[in-house]
């Protein structure tokens, strides 16, 4: 039931606050601490590397892990695209740990990827459906809980498995004896990041305006960043894409001039996040030099590192879970341009909302 909303994108991304608040409540206690299976615990302590596999935004939510599971738990982390590692005969560590996410626990190729390697390695799927095949053919299982997700466009599973991810790291972080996760205060992120998106969700009518203004005569548009800033670029291409039917491109902002900084014309969008200090001002520099070649730039800045223009603020909160709250503008960005341009918000045309084909 869509309840008051036009569509379920726009309740799906107005449900992501109280979906941090209630992550934060089922796992973790009311000191912070992690109450994650033990069993998953210590699989995972037994690993030398994590191998993390999903397709699409569950894809993309794998990339933060890889930032907060090296940071916090110092473990090497690598991320798949499930179709490509399906096949790749990849070399693996000697102890390696898999990580499935989907929200759906449905889709076909991280299926083929968990079938490869079930008889010989333990495996944990994060999911949203109970019961689904990923989960119940994984060794373990940790759900998302995040209320079903009907819009075929991603958005509060990608929240909601970056918010496990860090409670997960958290936790073995801790187990393993590391003092970034022991001060790593992932109760007090999480609510600082619910706090973030609600003040982004309620500032959405600017967004409405900026979406007529510069996104729905577009053609093409660019989301950039550098490091985790880059992953939640990637998603936030892919959700312009997927239903406003805009070419999109979410781009590691260093890169721009070594080839696609050839594409930007007088007004194509450039939509720049800027939450991480070390990069802060290397982005705004390449955001500039698209500027200088006609671009219509945007920014998405952690407080601390904000400037006069700034189009988006952010809460000042870890670095690291700066993804929950960074991803929210252009989640409702790709929303109200595709209402604007008429098209079917839940349903874009090619695609379904569980792909069980490879
Ligand atoms: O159910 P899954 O998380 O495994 O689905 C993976 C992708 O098919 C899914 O994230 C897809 O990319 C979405 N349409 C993105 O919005």
């Amino acid at each position: 039931d869509k309840g008051p909303y036009p569509y379920y994108m726009l309740k799906e991304i107005n449900e992501q606050p109280n979906i941090m608040r209630k992550l934060s409540q089922e796992y973790l206690d009311v000191d912070g601490k992690p109450t994650v299976d033990p069993k998953i615990i210590s699989a995972m302590k037994k690993a030398d590397r994590l191998y993390i596999v999903g397709a699409g935004t569950s894809y993309h939510a794998g990339l933060i892990g890889k930032a907060l599971f090296e940071k916090l738990v110092h473990i090497p982390t690598e991320v798949h695209i499930s179709s490509e590692f399906a096949y790749s005969d990849a070399l693996l560590s000697q102890r390696p740990f898999f990580i499935f996410l989907s929200q759906s626990g449905e889709t076909a190729d991280s299926r083929v990827v968990l079938n490869n390697i079930n008889k010989d390695y333990d495996s944990l799927t994060i999911t949203n459906v109970e019961n689904s095949t990923l989960s119940r053919e994984a060794t373990y299982t940790m759900l998302l809980n995040a209320g079903p997700e009907i819009s075929v466009a991603s958005t509060k599973a990608y929240t909601a498995q970056i918010a496990l991810e860090a409670i997960l790291a958290k936790a073995l972080g801790e187990a393993v004896g590391q003092t970034t996760a022991q001060n790593f205060d992932v109760k007090r992120e999480l609510s600082l990041a619910a706090n973030g998106m609600q003040a982004v969700i309620d500032d959405k009518d600017r967004i409405d305006q900026i979406s007529k203004k510069y996104f729905v005569h577009a053609n093409r548009a660019f989301y950039i960043g550098r490091g985790e800033d880059y992953y939640v670029s990637l998603e936030n291409a892919l959700k312009l894409k997927e239903i406003s039917y805009i070419q999109a491109e979410g781009f590691a902002s260093g890169e721009l001039k070594h080839g696609t900084i050839a594409l930007i014309e007088k007004g194509t969008p450039v939509f720049a996040l800027i939450t991480q200090k070390k990069t802060a001002a290397l982005t705004r520099s390449n955001l500039e030099e698209t500027e200088s070649r006609g671009s219509k730039g945007l920014t998405v800045v952690r407080k601390a590192l904000a400037q006069p223009g700034d189009d988006f603020i952010i809460p000042d909160m870890s670095e690291l879970l700066t993804p929950l709250v960074s991803v929210i503008p252009a989640q409702l960005l790709a929303y109200y341009t595709t209402l604007n341009k008429g098209y079917n918000v839940d349903r874009p045309r090619n695609l379904a909302k569980s792909v069980t084909v490879e």
